[in-house]
């Protein structure tokens, strides 16, 4: 991840060279701001480490679904990971191909399959027997095969917050690893469905690579199984799920653990099988900030709050996963540094961004809220009927709004008053 995309020049926050404090003061806040050389850095670094092998990116489209940054990966000819049919239609609208699309996700609709078939998705990553049912039935209505690979449990303790860890036993997700191989064998015997991979995604936000060799070691044994069944498995897809720092995590970098995962299935004599990564937060996490302004400081008996005009219906990660991002005043002040909690507008006492953060700020001041590329804008709300944020995306020195902010009037623009 480029260091240089946020910078500063006498003191002053700028992101590729642009000033922060004028693009929020020309868009408005509360405002996401990309850099586009901090997108691109990220996913030539998975791209570099996997160059020479038959190894393919997709883009995790949930961590950031802004049409701009999935153009900017399309552009850099990557593939993509959707959850739904609206994520396809992003896609699709920014410039990527379905043939290289791998559809995930625990509960698609039949209407989805289809329009995820329709369009020609490389791969179905199915969680679970009555899904394959469900998807063999829709391709035999439509006249095709459904590519497929399916998602295996293979429970590893990935080492992250719980609320974000996927892989083991008691997670919703995938097929239980004592189950995978009579489950392929099942999927086998489906008319429709072509048997192509396997999968799996242990986690979010993994700092450490010995949970991918575990999990990896656990696929290749059963692919080694399911292959001496007659169903030959042509990719290996190990999921997302690489950490970033936001604070002091010492996550590997992205080629130091695209590298060793690619190691660990040639030196288990699997190199001739294609492998896909699905990272989301390593390719967007470090390349956004949420830009806000501080309205009011109130301090207080025990606490003093800086109370922005961000909320948790913007960023909802502190208020959901007690998660940590790194603040900073946008320009420097004289001012003596204080402790605050930097807190939202919304209604709540779980609005908070930060805690216990030394900030040296005034009122109107604007703070930069780091790392907030990832599960930022996707998972904010109108909570409030709160307009959700604008974002921009910096290239270079030049700066363009890739979506207008919303006005209160679309948000109740669906609704009608009931009849007497
Ligand atoms: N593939 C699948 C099937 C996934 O479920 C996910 C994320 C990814 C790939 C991308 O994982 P990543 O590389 O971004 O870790 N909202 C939470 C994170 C939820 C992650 C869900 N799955 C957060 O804000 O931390």
């Amino acid at each position: 991840m480029t260091q240089s995309a946020f910078s500063r020049a006498d003191g002053a926050l700028q992101v590729e060279g642009v000033s922060a404090a004028s693009l929020a003061d020309q868009f408005g806040t509360p405002l996401y701001v990309y850099s586009r050389s901090a997108l691109t850095d990220a996913y030539k670094a998975y791209a570099d480490a996997c160059s020479g092998r038959r190894a393919t990116i997709h883009v995790a489209v949930k961590a950031n679904s802004n049409l701009a940054v999935l153009n900017v990966f399309a552009r850099l000819g990557a593939g993509f990971d959707i959850v739904s049919s609206g994520e396809l239609a992003r896609v699709l609208a920014a410039g990527g191909k379905a043939e290289n699309t791998v559809f995930s996700g625990v509960g698609k609709t039949a209407a989805e399959m289809r329009e995820a078939l329709d369009a020609g998705v490389k791969c179905f990553n199915v969680e679970s027997i009555p899904e394959l049912h469900a998807l063999n039935e829709v391709a035999r209505a439509a006249g095709k095969q459904a590519p497929v690979s399916l998602r295996v449990n293979p429970d590893v303790d990935a080492k992250t917050h719980p609320y974000i860890s996927t892989g083991l036993k008691s997670n919703k997700f995938g097929v239980a690893f004592a189950d995978a191989r009579a489950t392929y064998a099942q999927a086998a015997a489906m008319s429709n469905l072509d048997v192509i991979g396997i999968d799996c995604h242990i986690g979010s936000q993994i700092t450490e690579v010995s949970p991918y060799l575990d999990a990896v070691d656990k696929l290749l044994d059963l692919v080694e199984q399911i292959e001496a069944d007659g169903t030959n498995i042509h990719h290996v897809d190990v999921g997302g799920g690489l950490g970033i720092t936001y604070d002091d995590e010492t996550p590997p970098a992205i080629g130091e653990f695209v590298r060793a995962v690619l190691a660990h299935i040639d030196e288990r004599g699997h190199g001739h099988r294609e492998v896909y990564f699905e990272p989301g937060r390593s390719l967007v996490g470090n390349a956004g900030v949420l830009l806000t302004r501080v309205e009011y400081l109130k301090p207080g008996e025990e606490k003093n709050f800086a109370i922005v005009d961000a909320g948790m219906n913007d960023l909802a990660r502190p208020a959901m996963y007690q998660a940590f991002h790194r603040m900073e005043a946008v320009e420097k002040r004289a001012t003596k540094a204080q402790l605050y909690d930097v807190v939202g507008p919304v209604c709540e006492s779980g609005d908070w961004l930060g805690k216990d953060r030394e900030l040296a700020i005034e009122q109107g001041d604007l703070i930069a809220i780091f790392s907030a590329g990832a599960y930022g804008f996707v998972m904010s709300s109108n909570y409030n009927t709160r307009p959700r944020a604008a974002e921009v995306m910096v290239d270079r020195e030049r700066a363009r709004r890739v979506r207008e902010r919303e006005e209160v009037k679309q948000l109740f623009a669906g609704e009608s008053i009931f009849p007497d």
